[in-house]
């Protein structure tokens, strides 16, 4: 008789070890059917609060609230048994201080049972980074274009491209380490302003349009599967499956309207 092993789902530590080790892998996933496929191969997923642009039609992630937050994470925790869980916390439910930041990602995790929240900000936000994470809540930080601040940046623009702002970035990433994050999203930044960062931190970088020199990668799930048509220029999109759902339904409203599929399926005998 053989004893299987029960599957250990993997923790904040774990990530946080893997500093110059291992390529760590994630994307994004917002439902518990695609986050049982990405499960089979990430590290971690995150459930974005791009989730309001990629799945609620939004034209930012402002608008996106916390309820919205917890009810997609729940989806992507039942979908999944290996990968760490870490969920957004949204725009508006953290900045104002560390209690309103302890309480709100205190509910994510009771609600969801992820294993970790991300943040947005640099050294801005490392009190409250040190405060949750010393009170049991494993922080994610994220720097560079960070996508909440859209209408104090002018718009999704690529950070660092002038090399006298480098050092406020790299001072934004030694404040969360040295906070206590277990490990960092770079977004949008240019390659050798993502280089240095990695190279100056003791926490793993998780890149997004940074540098293939990160210690991981994250893509937004929708848009490397072909399914979003307003890709950034950075993605390689490696499915096609915008294209694929729209020939299926092609092919089922022809069979609709002809009355064509009975025999096939779709009907109870
Ligand atoms: O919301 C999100 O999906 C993210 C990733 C792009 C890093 O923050």
């Amino acid at each position: 008789m053989s004893i299987q092993a029960p599957i250990r789902r993997m923790t904040a530590p774990q990530i946080r070890a893997r500093k110059g080790g291992a390529p760590i892998v994630s994307l994004t996933s917002y439902h518990a059917h695609t986050a049982a496929i990405v499960d089979k191969h990430a590290d971690f997923i995150l459930v974005g609060d791009s989730l309001g642009m990629v799945m609620h039609g939004m034209d930012s992630t402002i608008g996106v609230p916390l309820d919205l937050m917890i009810m997609h994470g729940k989806a992507v925790v039942r979908g999944t048994q290996r990968a760490l869980i870490v969920v957004d916390m949204p725009f508006g439910t953290y900045e104002e201080s560390p209690n309103m930041a302890f309480r709100n990602a205190a509910k994510i995790m009771k609600e969801t049972a992820c294993g970790a929240v991300k943040l947005e900000g640099g050294a801005r936000m490392a009190e409250t980074i040190r405060f949750l994470s010393e009170r049991g809540i494993p922080v994610m930080a994220h720097i560079g274009l960070t996508p909440q601040s859209v209408n104090t940046m002018g718009g999704f623009k690529v950070q660092g491209r002038d090399e006298a702002a480098w050092q406020v970035h790299i001072d934004d990433a030694l404040a969360v380490a040295e906070a206590g994050a277990f490990a960092l999203v770079v977004e949008g930044v240019v390659e050798e302003l993502a280089d240095r960062i990695t190279a100056a931190v003791d926490i793993p970088t998780i890149g997004i349009g940074a540098s293939k020199n990160c210690d991981g990668q994250i893509l937004v799930l929708e848009d490397m599967l072909g399914l979003n048509p307003r890709v950034p220029k950075f993605v390689k999109v490696y499915g096609d499956l915008g294209p694929a759902i729209e020939r299926a339904v092609e092919a089922y409203a022809e069979e609709v309207k002809t009355r064509d599929f009975p025999g096939e399926g779709n009907v109870y005998r």
